[in-house]
């Protein structure tokens, strides 16, 4: 059985799923194989907008990297692993399409490194986020301390590092982590309508704004700025740029052709 789903439920749009129930969707080795392909194929169809990824059941989205590969490993085993871990993270938050994790359940260690690399997280009800890893005398290894410091800030980070803390979705919602919140039922539906809106805006300017926001939040201001300015000028003079425009002016809608 496959450990990733891949479905496209409408046009523009690919769910990748997560399909380890029984280890509540624990990241193994075969298992980040295959969200790699997954990747790959949601990359390069060009007829794939937005990426949502979410886990099997209402359990939960991921709990983490596989423990049981922890055990015994001698030293540059673990850290392989950890490193292609880590660079599947990097992947995913420099994806050139706009991602969503929609989180179902328990987001938990490299679970929750998963949707911190996402662009817009929505979250069920019955979400716990959290990097529980000083539970196991370890820490996390997959950007997870530094990408939280840089979302949610560093008493927020602190708390959930140093107490273990299982936030709950409607917590992360609360603190903006969370672009919306959704009984588990309606989660889907919920990611899919961030979706649709996101195939409104021209595809263009989806990835070059994609971009301003990685580069942006680690950037200093004036570089920032000047980044900002380059792109704004290089979508002014692309056609869907000229096409958005003349579409407003003519009340009509646009027809951008991602170019
Ligand atoms: N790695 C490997 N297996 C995991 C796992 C992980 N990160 N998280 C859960 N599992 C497995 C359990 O071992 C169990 O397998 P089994 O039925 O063969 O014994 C199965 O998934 C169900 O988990 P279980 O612990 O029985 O469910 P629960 O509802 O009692 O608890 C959690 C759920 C998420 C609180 C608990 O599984 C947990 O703490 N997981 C580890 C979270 C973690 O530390 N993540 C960071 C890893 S670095």
């Amino acid at each position: 059985m496959s450990l990733i789903l891949f479905d496209r439920p409408e046009d523009g749009i690919a769910v990748i799923t997560l399909n380890r129930p029984e280890k509540l969707n624990a990241l193994s080795t075969p298992l980040l194989a295959e969200f790699s392909a997954a990747l790959d194929r949601a990359e390069a169809d060009p007829a794939v907008r937005v990426v949502i990824l979410t886990g099997v059941g209402d359990k939960a989205f991921a709990a983490g990297a596989d423990i049981a590969e922890y055990r015994g490993r001698r030293e540059k085993a673990f850290m392989d692993f950890q490193l292609a871990g880590r660079k599947i993270n990097d992947r995913l938050e420099a994806f050139p399409k706009p991602t969503i994790a929609a989180v179902n359940g328990y987001a938990l260690g490299g679970g929750f490194e998963i949707a911190l690399c996402c662009d817009m997280i929505v979250v069920s009800t019955t979400a716990r986020l959290g990097l529980p890893e000083g539970l196991l005398g370890l820490s996390p290894g997959g950007g997870g301390t530094q990408r939280l410091i840089r979302s949610l800030g560093r008493h927020v980070t602190a708390e959930l590092l140093l107490t273990a803390w299982r936030m709950k979705g409607e917590r992360a919602h609360q603190l903006g982590l969370a672009a919306a919140i959704a009984e588990p039922e309606k989660l889907m539906e919920t990611a899919l309508d961030k979706a649709r809106a996101m195939l409104k805006v021209a595809p263009l300017a989806l990835t070059e704004m994609k971009r301003l926001i990685r580069i942006g939040a680690d950037a200093a201001l004036p570089t920032a700025l000047a980044l900002e300015q380059e792109v704004l000028f290089r979508l002014y003079v692309s056609n869907d740029g000229q096409e958005g425009i003349e579409a407003f002016l003519d009340k009509r809608s646009p027809n951008f052709k991602g170019a």
